[in-house]
């Protein structure tokens, strides 16, 4: 019987553990690809991806393994994103394994993403396989590192593969260990059809691609199918498994992995988590764990150029259809004309999505202040969700505010308790407890406002503790907050996109952070410049952008002629990044500049 060779599997990890590099070594030693064929990263396949070293979309890859029982065995990989942005991802995929290889470094051992990726493997009731990787290097302390994972996590590493993926070492330990460790899949094959989706994509000749973990029933083309979320029909028109590449087979049963194409024009029609069951014959249940992701923090996307705001949108729409936690709506901004309010799961989510705005679509844009959403209780009585800080009430209509607040987990060495501990009471968190891993390391949980967080927590916990410590957080719920609108005047007027929402303990630092860093970004005009930053009516801050004195303009202008040319390329080049505010020349790189903490 087939199934019973089939193994269906992740790897988890931390960051830069050695994933990929493993999943290139298994996808090598199984002779699946030629050399040659063998791209740097084949798992790893957006640039953007490659580049920032993280993987962000999953896949899956389909391999054929003779173990040494003399049988051939089909392992398929399911690759799973590494970063808490993407946790909901991560869950459905491992939701969509019997087990799951966990990397652990050699030198690094046991961080914050590798715990919090254990929790999600242990919920969905996976084999886990530790293997310790980078045994090649000279920091390496693989048997330190053994204990470390029986104790902190209570897995047995009698046998555990010690390996290194860069070079190529004891890679046959971990294929035997995933044939013999791991269950083969169970499932009915003559039950109604029941598929998890674990991701989905846009391609434009097949429309989406749901890659798929069939658990019970079958799925072949020609059979109308149905999303049990949206209740939405379609008729399949592909199924196949990607070995590497799509290969279309006649159908997929109880246990296989692969994909299904059935002319859906939306990733939203068939979203990760969703349950595919038989048009005609459904299941009663559909499979458990379905959520509809939200977004978590939101910014404002502006065109650098006013006439940009369709390609903007265009682009945007673009993304979307891949992507379907990405949400946006118009808005206009007096300071920054017509844009989007975007919506996303997290910081890096925001990231990538400016990022490939600018470098795929080739678009310049303005970014404002990421936001979370506040809820706020009128006085009136009616409840708000405020995603924009323009669009809070007035504070007199307001009876209070909450604010999300997020569990954290940081894992560190424990020198840095210390810088740890002062940095949270500093972004106003509540210490809960902290444990001991060894002795030379700790978990110190706190509750951090997630507006703390996405205000550059991450580089400032990563600068206080010379990179050492890892962080890890989910949303908890809404609490009650002190909180205040901070507006920032350019020369006396508002600018609506640096207007944005802290608690007032931290207004007035935040307030001579944002006005001094934009004393240091604008330049000199032919007149002085007040920045100021208020509360309501109540300033709190101030600074002057100096005049620029006469003489120092008759310099610029003195010089030779092809000096005085590059001079005013420059200037045509800078005012083509500048915002025009009243009467004042901003540079695009304050409304960056402000964001960060020194
Ligand atoms: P994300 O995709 O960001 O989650 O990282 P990852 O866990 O997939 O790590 P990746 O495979 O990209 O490896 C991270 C870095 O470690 C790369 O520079 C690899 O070359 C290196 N690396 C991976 N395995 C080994 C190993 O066995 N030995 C050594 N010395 N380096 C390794």
């Amino acid at each position: 019987d087939k199934q019973k060779r089939v193994r269906n599997f992740s790897i988890i990890a931390h960051i830069d553990h050695g994933k990929s590099t493993l999943a290139d070594r298994l996808i090598e030693r199984t002779g699946l690809l030629t050399e040659r064929e063998m791209q740097e990263q084949v798992l790893d396949n957006m640039d953007l991806e490659r580049e920032r070293g993280i993987t962000i979309k999953l896949q899956t890859i389909r391999l054929v393994y003779k173990a040494k029982d003399g049988q051939e065995y089909i392992l398929n990989l399911i690759d799973t994103p590494g970063h808490v942005d993407f946790n909901y991802e991560v869950s459905r995929s491992l939701a969509a394994c019997e087990g799951a290889l966990l990397v652990v470094d050699a030198a690094q051992g046991i961080e914050a993403q590798t715990l919090a990726n254990v929790y999600l493997a242990v919920d969905q009731d996976l084999e886990i396989i530790p293997v310790i990787n980078k045994i090649d290097l000279p920091s390496a302390r693989p048997e330190e590192i053994k204990n470390e994972i029986e104790e902190v996590i209570g897995l047995d590493c009698e046998n555990v593969p010690m390996i290194s993926a860069k070079e190529g070492i004891n890679i046959e330990d971990v294929l035997e260990s995933l044939v013999q460790i791991i269950p083969a899949p169970e499932g009915d094959k003559n039950a109604p059809l029941k598929a998890l989706i674990f991701d989905s994509y846009y391609d434009s000749y097949k429309g989406v691609i749901a890659y798929i973990r069939v658990k019970e029933g079958a799925i072949k083309p020609g059979m109308k199918i149905k999303m049990m979320a949206t209740g939405k029909e379609f008729e399949v028109t592909e199924v196949g498994i990607q070995a590497p590449n799509q290969v279309p087979v006649d159908e997929l049963k109880a246990g296989d992995v692969g994909y299904v194409a059935a002319s859906i024009k939306n990733v939203r029609d068939a979203r990760v988590g969703d349950t595919i069951t038989d048009g005609d014959n459904p299941t009663d249940k559909p499979l458990p764990g379905y959520k509809k992701v939200v977004p978590m923090v939101y910014c404002g996307i502006y065109p650098a150029e006013g006439e940009d705001y369709n390609s903007v949108r265009d682009a945007l729409e673009k993304l979307q259809v891949n992507d379907a936690s990405l949400v946006f709506e118009p808005e206009a901004s007096a300071a920054l004309g017509f844009g989007f309010r975007c919506g996303f799961l997290g910081l890096l989510h925001m990231e990538i999505i400016q990022e490939r705005l600018e470098r795929e679509f080739n678009l310049s844009i303005v970014t404002t202040a990421p936001s979370v959403i506040y809820k706020v209780k009128k006085k009136d009585g009616t409840e708000l969700e405020i995603q924009n800080p323009t669009n809070l009430p007035p504070m007199t209509e307001i009876d209070y505010m909450e604010e999300p607040i997020v569990s954290a987990s940081i894992m560190s060495p424990t020198d840095y308790v210390g810088a740890i501990m002062e940095l949270c009471q500093n972004r106003r968190g509540t210490f809960n407890n902290m444990e001991y891993i060894d002795q030379t390391r700790v978990v110190l949980h706190y509750d951090l406002p997630l507006n703390e967080v996405i205000y550059d927590f991450f580089d400032a916990l990563k600068s206080k503790t010379k990179g050492y410590a890892s962080l890890d957080y989910e949303l908890k719920g809404y609490e009650r907050s002190e909180l205040v609108k901070l507006d920032v005047l350019i020369n006396g007027e508002v600018v609506d996109a640096f207007s944005i929402i802290v608690h007032s303990e931290k207004s007035y630092e935040r307030g001579r952070h944002i006005a001094s860093k934009l004393k240091e970004e604008i330049p000199r005009h032919l007149f002085p410049i007040p920045i100021q930053a208020a509360i309501g009516s109540k300033i709190i801050a101030r600074e002057t952008v100096k005049a620029l004195r006469k003489d120092v303009l008759a310099k610029c202008y003195g010089g030779d002629i092809s000096r005085k040319k590059k001079l005013l390329q420059k200037q045509k080049e800078g005012k083509k990044r500048m915002r025009q505010i009243g009467n004042v020349e901003v540079p695009q790189e304050a409304f960056l500049a402000v964001l960060k903490f020194d």
